[in-house]
């Protein structure tokens, strides 16, 4: 635990996804910087991390019970909320399905917290509201926050409304600090070994901009949020500082998308999908690469 985590020991925060991939990490990484979490998803995990309610969150009495502290052996409220819960891609339901269950998720995550006046609140947003899969080119690059959301599915067209949506819950409530994280697609370090493999074919990852967030770095970008005060919604496109090819940004770029102004001179692994507002505003500094995984 670091001083810094010392202060948050009495800070009790539901984590709703918990059970999920980028959820595991997310709960371990509180738990560990001294945050008091409730985790929450309609999946048990094998093993919890931390105190686990089972909640459908698409029931509005169910969240709101779980965040007020309703729940029997679970009776302290929550003063923040960072809500992971989702169908996390397009594709894996009917568009219909991942509209009604992410939307209805969401929609009970935030209006319970404005009933319940908790001022502090860190969501996923994604990447794809950035454009992906990128069949139509990035207006340049690397991308960053300042274009206007561009859904290309059902998923991501529900991600762009989360976001308007929380800058209506934050005009509602001026003190309500809102936090929505742009992951990029989420890595444990077990994955890594395929990644020497995209460099064959640079098609295969275009859809993305070649980039990636490792789990660890999104959790550190949660907590970043949890600890961000200043009232409104920010948005944060959240990735690692590589890319995912050993090939370099540069040269991808002219290679795959030739008509794309590039805005900036590349590092050579430089990530696509810019962090600069995440670095600038969360202090967000990326700790780990596959290329420390990957001989
Ligand atoms: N995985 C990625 O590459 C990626 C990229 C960008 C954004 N995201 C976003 O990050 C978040 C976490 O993604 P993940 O990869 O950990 O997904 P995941 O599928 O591993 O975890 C999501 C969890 O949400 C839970 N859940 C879904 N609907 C629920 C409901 N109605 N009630 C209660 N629990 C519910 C599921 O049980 C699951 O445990 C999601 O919001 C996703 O859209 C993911």
């Amino acid at each position: 635990m670091t001083s810094d985590s010392v202060q948050n020991g009495s800070r009790r925060v539901a984590v709703t996804g918990s059970t999920g991939k980028l959820g595991r990490t997310v709960v371990a990484h509180l738990v560990e910087q001294g945050y008091d979490v409730l985790a929450l998803d309609r999946t048990r995990p094998e093993s919890p991390a931390a105190p686990f309610v089972a909640v459908d969150l698409t029931d509005y009495g169910q969240v709101f019970e779980a965040l007020s502290g309703g729940v029997d052996e679970h009776p302290t409220p929550v003063d923040a909320v960072v809500h992971l819960a989702a169908i996390p891609a397009p594709g894996l339901t009917t568009n219909a399905a991942t509209f009604a269950n992410n939307s209805a998720a969401t929609y009970n995550v935030f209006a319970a917290a404005k009933a319940l006046k908790i001022r502090s609140v860190v969501w996923a947003s994604s990447e794809t509201v950035l454009g992906l899969p990128f069949d139509t080119p990035p207006p340049y690059a690397p991308v960053d926050e300042e274009y206007h959301p561009r859904p290309e599915t059902t998923y991501s067209l529900n991600k762009a409304l989360e976001e308007e949506m929380a800058r209506h819950f934050c005009r509602w409530d001026p003190e309500l600090t809102m936090v929505g994280l742009r992951f990029s697609n989420v890595m444990d370090p077990e994955d890594y070994a395929a990644f020497p493999a995209y460099d064959e074919d640079p098609s295969l990852r275009q859809w993305n901009l070649w980039g990636y967030i490792d789990a660890r770095d999104g959790a550190q970008a949660v907590r970043l949020g949890l600890e961000r005060t200043d009232p409104g919604v920010e948005v944060f496109i959240v990735a690692n500082a590589d890319t995912v090819m050993s090939r370099s940004s540069a040269d991808l770029m002219a290679q795959v998308f030739p008509d794309v102004e590039v805005r900036k001179a590349l590092d050579e692994h430089e990530t696509l999908l810019s962090i600069d507002k995440a670095r600038r505003l969360l202090g967000y500094q990326p700790d780990h690469s596959w290329r420390d995984h990957v001989g």
